[in-house]
């Protein structure tokens, strides 16, 4: 099938990476030139394990190309996806102009019988809207889908391959059938594809999110009562986890949560709730305690280094808002980093992924390390932000030989209390116990 992926952005990419791996002829327009340059020459903007090998193959066989000529990118397409950014608009609504601004094109510039494919994550009713924004000027037939996206970065292109589903909202059998076919290949194992009306689909992928980012801030409420009361929240998670009705996924506390999608979805779900006067109280509270929770690590520095925190030179071990990312929207890091300037401490990052990223948006606020164990050379404190693997097991004999004061405020609870203790540390975690 000829295929026009529409916004090459984290989701773009990789839908239109993977559905030229099964054999489509894919074309990803973007607006951003450089971004669309770069691609060509097979430079990636963004860091996704196993996603280079698969744009350069497949850009290589001929099956995806790159341009910036989006109205000639649609004309040439059976099945376009948008795949633009919904940013959050300022009263938390998705902002829905990138979306329409593309169905506008699409109306001008299909040339033949179309399924069009809202990826983007937005609102119930926007498929209504980007059909009118197409309608105004389509001379040729048009069918619309919405098939949400559940792939997490870090390993998207594995959730894309493999989804545990595939959900489309359509509204006739024509759409029914050209996304079947596309999708046959991702789901040969026999994950379903669930077919559904667009509107459901639409909210599906924002009441999935909503449920995710419940758990969160339900398990980091949870920690932070263990806390109080000298529970341990490992254990507590396990003894939960194991519950079949509850399951392990998305139990573990930590900085709060960030990233692109779980923040702006919550809020914007909580805005459609308030225009329909249909309240969603119980994810108004899950938004309020995560931004709580995103002062706890400075909360936990500034108990430890107390009155010394000004003028403190401070080391942070992860600065992406998750692992195998270098991802840093509304990351934890971000928050911690802020406060810590704003206390007068001095701060000095690491990632494996997200240095560029950190000095685009921090410049030389904050100084970068090579590597984990340079950053700690002469820092007072350790904060660990963001769990990557290279994180887990550390030469901890080598931590304590650098730091000028063995403060570790472990984010992730990725180390052994009773041994971070007897190894003379002084260590603070998320929910494991009175400190
Ligand atoms: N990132 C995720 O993990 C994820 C997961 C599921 C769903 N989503 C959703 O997918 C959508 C895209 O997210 P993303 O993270 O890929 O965003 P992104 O910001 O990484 O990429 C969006 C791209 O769209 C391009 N663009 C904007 N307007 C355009 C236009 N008029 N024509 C052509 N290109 C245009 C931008 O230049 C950018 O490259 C959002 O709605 C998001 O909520 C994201």
């Amino acid at each position: 099938m000829n295929i026009t992926v529409v916004g090459t952005g984290y989701v773009g990419l990789v839908v239109g990476a993977c559905l030229a791996e099964t054999g489509n002829d894919v074309i990803c327009a973007d607006v951003d030139q450089k971004k669309i340059d770069g691609l060509k020459r097979n430079v990636l903007p963004i860091y996704e394990p196993g996603l280079e090998d698969l744009v350069e193959r497949n850009q290589s066989q001929g099956r995806l190309t790159f341009t910036t000529d989006v109205a000639s990118a649609v004309g040439r397409a059976d099945v376009i996806f948008i795949a633009v950014g919904t940013p959050p608009d300022e009263d938390g609504s998705a902002d829905l102009r990138h979306v329409l601004a593309v169905g506008e094109v699409i109306g001008r510039h299909a040339t033949r019988e179309i399924v069009v494919v809202t990826k983007s994550t937005v609102p119930v009713g926007t498929a209504s809207k980007v059909a009118a924004a197409i309608s105004k000027h389509a001379t040729r037939p048009f069918h619309m889908c919405s098939n949400p996206e559940f792939l997490k970065e870090g390993a998207a292109v594995d959730d894309f391959m493999k989804p545990d589903r595939v959900v489309l909202g359509v509204e006739n059998d024509h759409a029914r059938s050209v996304m079947a076919e596309l999708y046959a290949p991702f789901v040969r194992t026999g994950k379903p594809i669930i077919f559904m009306d667009i509107p459901s689909a639409e909210m599906t992928k924002y009441a999935a999110n909503a449920m995710l980012a419940t758990r969160i801030s339900f398990m980091n409420e949870i920690a932070n009562l263990c806390e109080k009361v000298g529970a341990n929240v490992d254990l507590v998670r396990r003894g939960i986890g194991t519950d079949s009705r509850i399951g392990p996924s998305f139990l573990f506390p930590g900085p709060g949560y960030g990233g692109s999608c779980f923040p702006k979805d919550v809020k914007a779900l909580v805005r459609t709730a308030k225009e329909q006067h249909a309240p969603l109280a119980v994810l108004e509270a899950v938004e309020e305690a995560n931004e709580r929770q995103k002062h706890r690590l400075f909360e936990k520095i500034e108990r430890a280094l107390g009155k010394e925190l000004k003028g403190a030179r401070v080391a942070l071990w992860g600065l992406a808002f998750k692992p195998q990312t270098d991802d840093m929207r509304e990351a934890p890091a971000l928050t911690l980093i802020h406060e810590l300037l704003d206390a007068g401490a001095s701060v000095v990052g690491h990632d494996p992924a997200a240095m560029h990223e950190a000095r685009r948006r921090l410049g030389d606020r904050i100084e970068f390390a090579e590597s984990n164990y340079d950053a700690l050379e002469g820092a007072d404190a350790l904060v660990v932000v963001t769990d990557w693997n290279e994180y887990r097991h550390p030469d901890f004999a080598r931590i304590k030989a650098a730091l000028k004061r063995p403060i570790v405020v472990d984010g992730r609870n990725l180390y052994d209390p009773a041994k971070m203790r007897s190894q003379g540390f002084t260590y603070l975690s998320i929910g494991r116990g009175k400190e």
